[in-house]
């Protein structure tokens, strides 16, 4: 049995594996459909979510499954005190997998040491966001027909941004990739990700704080939103929330095929009138992430579709 913490869990040969197994459910949805008859998805968040909470269980039905689980805390039995280590020993009787969003960084880990089902972490606080990565790695491998050879910019919050985090940890292991990281001072990469990750492994990386300065060389633009729930008050929140704003004009400076991304919910960061530009690919990427987790599920369980 096996649970997915990072993105570092799955070697670059599985990771592979898990995509092409994406790109195959994208073309040949049919041939999935009842993959995983008479198996349950238990999602377990503990923290708000829309896309990450509903695309496993999107996949999961896509695959033929059936879900249950609940969308907060407040609904659960943790609002009486319940450790997650307990949730889980119990969710294990009642399903056959298991994702878990929690805002405490390491929860997932707790949960998937109590567990007899596999666990996905679906989001730990700032910490990790796995499957945004592989999401996030199916939609540039799909539009870019590569992980390598890439300059990267991530802008925003990239301190308490978790898809960031994630994302960086497994791109490096892709040849020539570089970042260009584009924050506010207070908002920049932690050293956990920058020492121990980009410097420790000699990946060229700049840090700059104006978005105009880093679009021209960019294949890639991947925004974030600025994190208000990890913020301990509410005046840092308000000077940072508006730092960035992706604008049309801003947009002429980029490259002709350089994509947008975003991880999503978007707030002010990317105005909707870059919506309708054909560079602007975050809705195709909330897309891929249904069949990412297809392929993850079926992977997990060990399902194997001829
Ligand atoms: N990208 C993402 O994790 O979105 P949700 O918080 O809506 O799940």
């Amino acid at each position: 049995m096996r649970h997915i913490m990072s993105p570092l869990d799955l070697s670059v040969e599985e990771l592979d594996q898990l995509l092409d197994l994406a790109n195959d459910i994208e073309k040949n949805p049919e041939k999935y459909a009842h993959a995983c008859a008479g198996k349950k998805l238990a999602t377990l968040f503990y923290e708000p979510s829309t896309r990450t909470r509903l695309s496993f269980e999107a996949a999961m039905l896509n695959l033929g499954g059936s879900v249950l689980g609940f969308s907060s805390a407040d609904s659960s039995s943790a609002a009486k005190g319940e450790s997650v280590a307990d949730t889980i020993r119990v969710t294990s009787c009642y399903a056959d997998i298991c994702a878990i969003r929690h805002p405490k960084e390491g929860a997932p880990l707790v949960a998937s040491m109590a567990s007899s089902i596999p666990v996905i972490n679906a989001g730990d606080g700032g910490h990790q966001h796995p499957t945004q990565t592989l999401t996030d790695l199916l939609t540039i491998r799909s539009l870019k027909g590569r992980l390598g050879d890439l300059t990267i910019g991530l802008c925003g919050d990239l301190k308490f941004g978790r898809t960031v985090h994630s994302l960086i940890q497994a791109l490096v292991r892709y040849p020539n990739v570089k970042f260009i990281l584009i924050s506010p001072e207070e908002l920049r990469l932690p050293s956990y990700i920058r020492d121990g990750v980009l410097n420790k492994q000699q990946i060229p990386y700049k840090e700059v704080e104006r978005l105009e300065d880093a679009l021209p060389e960019l294949d890639l633009l991947y925004m974030t939103r600025v994190q208000k729930e990890r913020f301990f008050n509410e005046e840092d929140y308000v000077r940072m929330k508006d730092f960035y704003i992706l604008d049309k004009a801003k947009l002429e400076l980029a490259k002709p095929d350089m994509y947008i991304l975003h991880p999503l919910p978007r707030v002010n960061e990317i105005a909707v009138e870059v919506d309708s530009d054909p560079r602007a690919a975050y809705f195709r990427q909330a897309q891929y992430g249904v069949y990412v987790r297809m392929a993850l599920i079926l992977t997990l369980l060990e399902v194997k579709v001829c």
